[in-house]
């Protein structure tokens, strides 16, 4: 297994290009389905779990052609995807692929929308806490849906096709607003959807199913309005920037000092957690097509924060937020309000030498001197990137183990890091 070794110390200094977001290509991959026409994906990163989501959307009969580079273009940096769902050919999930990643469940709602009858595997538990699919079920009822699990699987019929309907969250979820975006745009009539999830890949998602001729109204809102249709087409749509990677290399530069430019970016699509690198001190600044983060060799203050949903603090940055906290002048406190058990950073962090206490869902982290490098392992994504902020600053030798989990989520996280000066080097095997 790849492991990958830093020599903590150097400043970041130079441009970072932003990749497009892993959360929102997914879900738009998985809205392919819903037509049998050709959805082009432009700006796609490549990570293991859009390669991933390619298998199992093969499973259904879904053909893909990447377009090859272009004069000029940027090697490795954001695919062009054309998916084509000609023919839905198997509407059943199989465990053994949904169990590698939970987004593909997501399958359920395009699958149940056009062939009305869908058999997908349960999710199953996740290093980051149980993650239950009861709104999923709850929302596809309240579309008409026939549900029933059987044997791990959710088994749902419409056999006569979906009806819209209004349906209230009782909680907020992202990946059940994205699949109810999805079923409805294909329903009978019109759906109203209320405390709907605000992220902006909820946007994304909605701006794409327009392009496919959906009518979709209000996402970005909590109230999202669909008036069904009978087909969707084919488009071309440009998946958004990565907000979780920009808002982790924002944190990277706070914690080891320099200037850098995230290019490709937004400053709106992560206010909060940019706010709140401001008050710990770190400079941000909105560019035309980018965000600059520098340190003027002032110190980091600590800050509170909690995660919510959007526009709240990303429980997607908590983890590379107590990184930089664990060298923050003074005690912070960092709440975590959306997954029960998204601390599995803490002890690792400890290895380093931070000091952390963890009470239920509060973590409070006093500030030290220094970080000193040290063999460091993580069971999900946004906790191995922490230990990869936490070992750019940490003196001496960091080595993360477990590279996997960054390669699902991080587009040449190296590569990115050693441009702007860091020492970073993957070690294969
Ligand atoms: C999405 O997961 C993201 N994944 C996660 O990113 C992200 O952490 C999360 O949203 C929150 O922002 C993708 O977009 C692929 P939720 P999702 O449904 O949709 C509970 C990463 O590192 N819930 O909004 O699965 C759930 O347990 C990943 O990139 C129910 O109770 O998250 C959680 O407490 C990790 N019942 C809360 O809602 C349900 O039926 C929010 O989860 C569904 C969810």
């Amino acid at each position: 297994m790849d492991r990958i070794r830093i020599r903590g110390g150097n400043e970041l200094r130079g441009t970072i290009p932003i990749s497009g977001a892993k959360n929102a290509a997914l879900p738009l991959m998985i809205a392919s389905l819903l037509t049998d026409d050709t959805l082009t994906l432009e700006n796609v990163p490549h990570l293991a779990d859009v390669e991933q989501l390619i298998r199992i959307l093969g499973n259904h009969g879904v053909d893909y052609s990447v377009t090859g580079k272009r004069i000029g273009q940027e090697p490795g940096l954001g695919r062009t995807i054309h998916f084509t769902a000609r023919n839905i050919v198997d509407t059943t999930a199989p465990y053994e692929l949904v169990s590698k990643m939970r987004a593909s469940f997501w399958v359920i709602g395009p699958l149940l929308a056009r062939m009305h009858k869908a058999r997908v595997s349960l999710p199953g538990g996740c290093a980051i806490g149980t993650r239950p699919v009861d709104l999923f079920i709850d929302s596809l009822r309240a579309l008409g849906a026939t549900i029933e699990i059987d044997r791990g699987y959710i088994v749902a019929e419409a056999p006569g096709g979906l009806k819209g309907a209004r349906y209230v969250f009782p909680k907020v979820s992202v990946g059940a607003t994205h699949v109810l975006l999805m079923a409805a745009s294909l329903a009978r009539g019109e759906t109203i959807i209320e405390n709907a999830a605000r992220e902006p890949e909820i946007v994304d998602l909605a701006a794409c199913l327009n392009a496919m001729g959906a009518k979709i109204s209000g996402a970005g809102t909590p109230t999202i309005t669909i008036e069904g249709v009978t087909a969707l087409s084919g488009a071309r749509h440009r998946v958004l920037p990565d907000r979780i990677e920009t808002g982790t290399y924002a944190m990277a530069v706070a914690m080891t000092g320099g200037d850098v430019t995230l290019q490709g970016t937004s400053a709106d699509l992560l206010s909060q957690a940019l706010g709140t690198l401001g008050q710990a001190g770190v400079g941000v600044e909105a560019l035309d097509g980018g965000i600059r983060v520098f340190r003027n060799g002032g110190g980091i203050q600590a800050v509170d924060v909690m995660t919510d949903p959007f526009p709240g603090f990303p429980t997607d940055l908590q983890a590379q937020f107590m990184a930089l906290m664990t060298m923050a002048d003074g005690t912070s406190r960092i709440t975590e309000t959306i997954f029960e058990n998204r601390f599995m950073h803490v002890q690792e962090l400890a290895r380093l030498g931070a000091k952390i206490q963890l009470s239920g869902q509060i973590a409070t982290v006093e500030g030290v001197r220094r970080l000193a490098g040290a063999p460091v392992m993580a069971t999900d994504l946004r906790a191995s990137v922490s230990l990869v902020i936490a070992g750019l600053a940490a003196e001496g030798e960091t080595l993360v183990n477990r590279v996997y989990h960054l390669d699902r989520g991080f587009e040449r996280l190296e590569e990115k890091l050693r441009a702007c000066g860091a020492e970073v080097e993957r070690i294969s095997g």
